[in-house]
């Protein structure tokens, strides 16, 4: 994928323009060379391709960048919708196993389990105060999860995004790389963080970036392109799953829906979201750019040429994951010890920024 500065075009980051205005006017704010990078994955269902490039791919990328990278697997999280406990437990090293077979590497970076570190539920509570109950219900996942439940709509899911304004602050975090769908989460944690900065009188809490993929952050349903991949409301033949065989990719690709133009015309067009996400796909498969692939696929014969390539790229991209996982997977105990050392290097942050919180809100005996 190759290392890419803080300024990469692939990304957009919410502050750019402020931050080079800033850059110029007051050299001393510069933001840190090497950024703080923090992101939360949930351990449920199983990773398919849009969580692949549109997240993890970005955290591979981040841990040579970061200082630290800080990875957490957020089972906090999960237990907000019904679960099975026992598979939340497997889940959790599954995923543990996929991020370590995707590159995340536990000794450059810091990968761990939310309910490890106590100080994330900690400071959720503590961020309430400065949470309006409004900005929670307007959240559109809360809607579109409470609208899908038929069990119970826990409070829980209404307090989700607090928690992950808890997980993001609490390490004082710079960069949070996600896919598209987060974009709404990040915006509340930044106005959680000002207002708490404002109402306690410290800027205490750094108003962290978003970091989302310029090619790659919205991966669409392979069978359904005008909606996002997704393991709860996509199509399964639609879905193409980190770990399938590569012949079962391969089926899917060729049978992703395209259009009827008569004709094919291979081109990124907002009326052809089909061939435009097949595009897309591809030139992250390959580390191109879309337009790359537009060019190379020039003499294509139409859109079954397309999608050969298009598989055989994400077979290659893919194939080399699944014998790691397979490796890494079967040494729970191993997995164990990732995990439990990743959580003592996060305790150690986490702890120094809920020491600042605690002082500044008056809560237990004061400093000495
Ligand atoms: P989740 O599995 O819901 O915890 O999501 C993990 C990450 O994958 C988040 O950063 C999402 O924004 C990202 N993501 C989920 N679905 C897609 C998609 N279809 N395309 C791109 N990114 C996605
Ligand atoms: N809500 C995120 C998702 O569904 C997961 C998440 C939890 C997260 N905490 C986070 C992402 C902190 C970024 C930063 O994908």
């Amino acid at each position: 994928m190759g290392g890419s500065g803080r300024d990469s075009p692939r990304f957009n980051c919410a502050n750019d323009g402020l931050r080079e205005n800033l850059r110029r006017l007051v050299p001393n704010t510069l933001p840190p060379r090497m950024p703080v990078i923090f992101s939360g994955i949930q351990p449920t269902g199983t990773k398919h391709l849009g969580n692949y490039i549109g997240a993890i791919r970005q955290y591979v990328e981040g841990q040579d960048r970061g200082d630290p990278a800080i990875f957490c697997i957020v089972d906090l999280h999960a237990i907000t919708n019904p679960y099975d406990p026992a598979e939340l437990r497997r889940s959790v090293y599954d995923l543990t196993a996929l991020l370590v077979a995707s590159g995340l590497d536990p000794a450059r970076c810091v990968l761990f389990r939310q309910s490890d570190v106590k100080e994330h539920t900690e400071l959720c509570w503590l961020l309430a105060s400065v949470t309006a109950t409004g900005e929670l219900n307007r959240m559109h996942q809360f809607r579109d999860k409470s609208v899908a439940q038929r069990e119970l709509v826990s409070s829980g899911l209404l307090f989700y995004p607090v928690l992950q304004a808890a997980d993001v602050l609490a390490y004082r975090a710079h960069e949070v790389p996600v896919g598209e769908d987060q974009r709404e989460h990040l915006e509340l944690m930044r106005d959680v963080a000002r207002r708490f900065n404002s109402r306690f009188g410290e800027e205490l809490l750094v108003v962290p970036d978003h970091r989302i993929p310029v090619v790659g952050a919205r991966i669409m349903d392979l069978q359904n392109p005008d909606r996002k991949m997704s393991t709860t409301g996509g199509s399964e033949e639609g879905t193409v799953y980190v770990l399938d065989e590569p012949k079962v990719i391969e089926k899917k690709i060729k049978r992703a829906v395209t259009d009827a133009d008569d004709p094919p015309r291979i081109a990124k067009d907002p009326a052809k979201p089909g061939v435009s996400n097949l595009i897309d796909i591809m030139a992250v498969a390959r580390g191109v750019s879309p337009e790359q692939v537009v060019a190379d696929l020039a003499q294509a014969r139409g859109y079954g040429d397309l999608k050969a390539a298009t598989a055989e790229a994400v077979i290659a991209m893919l194939a080399p994951v699944k014998v790691r996982y397979e490796e890494l997977r079967a040494d729970e105990a191993a997995l164990e010890q990732i995990l439990a050392s990743g959580a003592e290097k996060a305790r150690s942050i986490a702890a120094q920024t809920l020491a600042d919180v605690r002082r500044v809100m008056a809560l237990g005996p004061p400093p000495s």
